[in-house]
């Protein structure tokens, strides 16, 4: 059985993914409205990829015959003044999140949950690809400056993207 503690930690969780989620959501749209329907795409994608880490914390939750509560979802910005803005909010966003992953380790290292830090490990490779992802696009915008014609690639480029189920959706 899963401790108080853990089962009230990992929902607070659920909630900060979900949170992310809109989060990426909002950035989706902002871009979409701006002509950017590459970025817009990126964003879209992981709006869906932080639905898909809400579910599996939810799913260990039912697992573990622990009970998920969804707590509101706070506000989120609605404008970014530039596509390098909105990717370094991004990154300070998910160093956020990698922190929060991480003292939940903590916490089940401390409880000697082992199912729990078996779970946690998935998370923890997710974020080192999280943050990478987000860092080389910084890099990339901070080169195109203001061209035009690099952003336009830019844009283009992050078109391509496509959604995949995550390994631990997969083998459900
Ligand atoms: Fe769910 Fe982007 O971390």
């Amino acid at each position: 059985m899963l401790s108080e503690k853990l089962t009230k930690a990992i929902n607070a969780q659920i909630n900060a993914e979900l949170w992310s989620a809109y989060l990426y959501l909002s950035m989706s749209m902002h871009f979409a409205n701006k002509g950017y329907s590459g970025i817009a795409n990126w964003f879209a994608i992981q709006f869906k990829e932080e639905q898909d880490h809400a579910t599996i914390f939810m799913n260990y939750l039912n697992a573990r015959d622990a009970k998920v509560i969804l707590e509101p979802i706070a506000g989120v910005e609605n404008t970014w003044e530039s596509p390098l803005a909105a990717f370094a909010a991004t990154l300070a966003h998910e160093q956020k999140v990698t922190a929060l992953i991480n003292d939940l380790q903590a916490l089940a290292v401390e409880e000697k949950d082992y199912a729990t830090q078996n779970n946690l490990q998935w998370f923890i490779s997710e974020q080192i690809e999280e943050e990478e992802t987000a860092r080389g696009y910084i890099d990339a915008l901070e080169k195109i400056g203001d061209n035009g014609y690099g952003l336009y690639m830019f844009d283009k480029e992050l078109a391509a993207r496509v959604y995949n189920t995550p390994s631990p959706l997969a083998k459900n």
